[in-house]
């Protein structure tokens, strides 16, 4: 494995689940009830946007950046969360550094240290389970309220569920090396942990480049027959366009309530942002899409 995502760090799927991921805790924690939450492939935490692994892809310039610069011109009709997502990267800049990029065990974190305001207690950990990537990781995060281990979510995950607060959200988000293979051990990570805990919501971040794996992906969690499963697309390219990543895909398991319609508004607002300048034309269907996989 030779993953590094300080290559990816900012670019339009991190924006997407970034977002998504601040939806979802906004509505765990709206609860008002302690809850438990684990990123089981966390990255470093914290990228630099001029680094030179940054630079040598410019993802962000297709991603956080041009999201900026839209919402810098026009701010109208931004949903609540986006706009919380920016406010709250510009705070991460002005405690960082102007380049910085805050990853998800981030986002996790800061949760948890502003619901600690209101008594809400969120217990956070997160697996890493590359040397480098986890001693980033615990040096660059170690004042922040979230448990890092140097750990794999393979073997880790099942052995940390159910947590004792019997509420809470798993984010899985893998590096897909070798998509056939991981989408198949993906699926089957997800049936063990979910024998073990069905109420957790678990949410799995896939690519869309390969449509027939993903299609095959979908036929298989169908046929696992776990209930309550969401899918939350946005397409940057057509599907049958040959490019290094057409999309980004989250498949979400027992999301909270109403969680769809505010994925969809999300969606809706970030896709003609995040769209290729030379993308063709695509239809609102292929554009994004917020559907049940599975319903109830
Ligand atoms: C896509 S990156 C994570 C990005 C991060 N979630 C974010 O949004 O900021 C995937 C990370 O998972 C790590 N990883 C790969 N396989 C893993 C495994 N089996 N268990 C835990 N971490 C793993 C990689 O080293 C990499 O840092």
């Amino acid at each position: 494995m030779n993953y590094k995502h300080a290559y990816h760090a900012g670019n339009f799927a991190d924006v997407v689940k970034h977002t998504l991921l601040i939806q979802l805790l906004n509505q765990f924690s709206q609860k008002g009830k302690p809850y438990y939450v684990l990123d089981a492939y966390a990255g470093k935490g914290l990228y630099k946007l001029n680094s030179h692994e940054a630079k040598a892809t410019h993802e962000a310039k297709s991603g956080v950046e041009l999201l900026v610069e839209h919402y810098t011109n026009d701010n109208t009709n931004a949903p609540k969360t986006v706009k919380q997502y920016l406010q709250t990267l510009e705070q991460a800049k002005k405690t960082y550094d102007k380049h910085v990029y805050v990853g998800s065990p981030w986002w996790i974190a800061h949760e948890v240290e502003f619901q600690a305001k209101n008594n809400i207690a969120i217990r956070a950990e997160a697996f890493e389970s590359q040397a480098e990537e986890y001693d980033a990781l615990n040096y660059q995060l170690y004042k922040l309220p979230i448990g890092c281990h140097h750990r794999d979510a393979f073997e880790g995950l099942t052995a940390v569920i159910p947590p004792k607060e019997r509420r809470g959200l798993i984010l899985l988000d893998p590096p897909f090396e070798q998509e056939h293979k991981d989408f198949t051990r993906l699926v089957d990570l997800l049936v063990k942990s979910h024998k073990k805990w069905q109420q957790g919501t678990y949410v799995l971040w896939y690519p869309l480049k390969n449509h027939e794996a993903v299609t095959l992906f979908h036929k298989k969690m169908k046929r696992t027959g776990i209930k309550k499963q969401l899918i939350c697309e946005l397409n940057v390219y057509p599907n049958d366009v040959p490019v290094g990543m057409n999309g980004t895909g989250l498949l979400v398991i027992n999301p909270p309530w109403k969680f769809d319609i505010f994925a969809k508004e999300i969606l809706k607002y970030l896709q003609p942002i995040l769209k290729a300048k030379d993308a063709p034309k695509m239809k609102d269907d292929e554009a994004f899409r917020v559907q049940w996989l599975v319903g109830e």
